[in-house]
């Protein structure tokens, strides 16, 4: 797929295949990778393979309905494989030290803690976020409650000298008013992760979605990148990050 470029003060977007797109970035320029890709969960056969991700992700209760997303129906061999190109790509482009946080379910967090490290970073745990008891009940079942970021560095961590302790799990709700994708994060969630940039630092997610890592960054006054392949995701990432940045600056 060809490749769309659009920017607003510091926030640059691009709208095509994160591999394609990252390949073209210049080595050792970014900060920091904050992203939620698509997990593929669940795809151990033809037939949930196909599914498509409202199946998954959308009970039949949810009221707002979002656009179907891409990226959903790899196995896993070749979800693994996958992943290791894209994140050994992130590694390309980031500098030593960079952090690197990336969201999975708790079916695919053995699979993300190896492709984070086969693409070159050095892990460095995991960061559970508790969705709190707003999330679905299941009657006999532990409720399925929980997502969760495994996180690492390039090299070495050159967070010695950061200005905040941070907290090592998330509690926070998704409020359904505020989600803009099927799967999207709450700000409040990435306004944390963000915190573990350096100062000044860009911060790229090469599946934006909704742009949530977009506004987060933008609220904590640094630069983006984003990459999205959905066209209709790109479009809901563009006016938002368009308005938050906007907002950043009447704010001042
Ligand atoms: C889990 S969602 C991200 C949701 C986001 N965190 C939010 O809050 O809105 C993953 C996104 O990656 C996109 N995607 C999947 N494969 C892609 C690819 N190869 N290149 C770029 N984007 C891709 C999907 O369309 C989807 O919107």
């Amino acid at each position: 797929m060809g490749i769309k470029r659009f920017s607003v003060g510091n926030v640059v977007l691009y709208h095509g295949d994160s591999l394609e797109v990252l390949e073209k970035l210049k080595s050792n320029s970014i900060g920091a990778v904050i992203t939620d890709p698509p997990y593929a969960s669940s795809g151990a056969s033809s037939l949930t393979k196909a599914q498509a991700p409202s199946q998954k992700y959308q009970g039949s209760e949810v009221k707002n309905k979002h656009p179907e997303f891409m990226g959903e129906n790899r196995d896993q061999r070749s979800f693994a494989f996958w992943a290791s190109l894209w994140v050994s790509q992130c590694y390309r482009v980031v500098k030593i030290g960079a952090p690197i946080c990336i969201f999975s379910d708790w079916r695919q967090l053995p699979v993300t803690t190896d492709y984070l490290q086969a693409g070159g970073f050095a892990y460095n745990g995991i960061i559970p976020w508790d969705k709190t008891e707003s999330t679905r009940p299941a009657r006999g079942k532990f409720r399925c409650q929980a997502e969760y970021i495994a996180w690492g560095f390039k090299v070495k961590c050159i967070g010695d000298n950061h200005p905040v302790y941070l907290k090592g799990a998330i509690r926070e709700r998704v409020n359904p008013k505020e989600k803009l994708h099927m799967t999207g994060k709450p700000v409040a969630v990435m306004d944390h992760l963000v915190q573990v940039v350096p100062a000044g630092e860009t911060v790229i997610d090469p599946f934006m979605g909704s742009g949530s890592t977009g506004v987060a960054a933008i609220n904590a006054g640094l630069p983006f990148i984003g990459i999205e392949a959905s066209t209709e995701y790109f479009e809901v990432a563009k006016k938002r990050l368009r308005a938050a940045y906007r907002d950043s600056i009447r704010k001042g």
